[in-house]
């Protein structure tokens, strides 16, 4: 892994870390909501998905990331990958942070989800749609028991649906068979979920066909709100780290991947332009 740079406490961006173009959907509500605030976007695009690789796979992976982002001069991290808080995020704030910079902090984008659905469900029974890695780890069922002990929580993997918005495949139809599948299968376990929650960042970019399966009354929860509103809240609460933050409403992309290749993309999720960077994670 790449050497950690002499860590010093100058105000940096705010880094914000995905496996690819999922975590688009998180800093898109983020950068909307606090404008003034700078940030370093980085998709691990080159390596994705996750979400079908082992624990100890994304956490070195993530851990990579996070160093880079240190070394970039972030003092706040965001994983705004359910699959990486899912299964990095502890070991990083627990293990890692403690010998890095205990004053820097990453944060993760499963309880702040999980704060927002109490007041959501009526029927207490919430269904949870992720990555194969996010709902093997039980993250969310163990979090919502947590805070919300009435409320019973049925899950269903969908290990195509990332790789499809990776691939730019999924607007077109073949990826109606995977979505209307997984639905239909998750809403086959418990009758009665009126909120479904989608637990991986790229998900929203697949939204107008997840609209088409699911029924009527039943609300499709999506996390840039949520997390954004959380963030805002934690810089309030820490106006320390918030003056470790810096203002200036620049905006960097990188991407392990092809420039081009994100620009082009990106550039279609955020609608507008925008130049991106490549670089190698170690
Ligand atoms: N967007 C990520 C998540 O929220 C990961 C998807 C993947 O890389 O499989 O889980």
């Amino acid at each position: 892994m790449a050497e950690l740079k002499q860590m010093s406490q100058s105000p940096g961006p705010i880094g914000v870390f995905d496996s690819g173009y999922g975590g688009l959907t998180i800093y898109s509500e983020i950068q909307r909501m606090m404008p003034e605030y700078d940030f370093i976007y980085l998709g691990d695009n080159a390596r994705a998905p996750y979400g079908t690789r082992s624990f100890d796979v994304v956490y070195e992976f993530t851990r990579q990331a996070v160093h880079h982002l240190f070394n970039s001069g972030c003092q706040l991290v965001i994983l705004a990958c359910n699959t990486a808080s899912a299964k990095a995020l502890r070991n990083i704030q627990q293990i890692d942070l403690p010998g890095i910079d205990p004053r820097r902090r990453v944060l993760g984008i499963i309880r702040p989800t999980v704060e927002s659905i109490g007041e959501i469900t009526k029927s207490r029974h919430v269904g949870v749609l992720a990555t194969e890695g996010t709902i093997k780890s039980m993250s969310y069922p163990l979090e919502i028991r947590k805070l919300f002990p009435d409320i019973t929580v049925a899950s269903e993997a969908c290990p195509m649906w990332a790789s499809l918005v990776e691939a730019n495949e999924h607007l077109n139809p073949g990826a109606d068979y995977f979505i209307k599948r997984d639905i239909e299968q998750l809403l086959s376990r418990d009758p009665d979920i009126d909120t479904i929650i989608l637990g991986c960042t790229h998900y929203p970019l697949l939204l107008d066909k997840i609209k088409q399966y699911v029924p009527n009354g039943i609300t499709v929860l999506t996390q840039g709100h949520a997390v954004a509103t959380a963030l805002q809240d934690y810089l309030k609460r820490h106006p320390e780290m918030d003056k470790l933050c810096t203002k200036g409403g620049n905006t960097i992309f990188r991407t392990t991947e092809s420039d081009e290749r994100f620009r082009e993309q990106a550039s279609k999720f955020l609608n507008h332009d925008l130049r991106a960077q490549k670089i190698t994670l170690l």
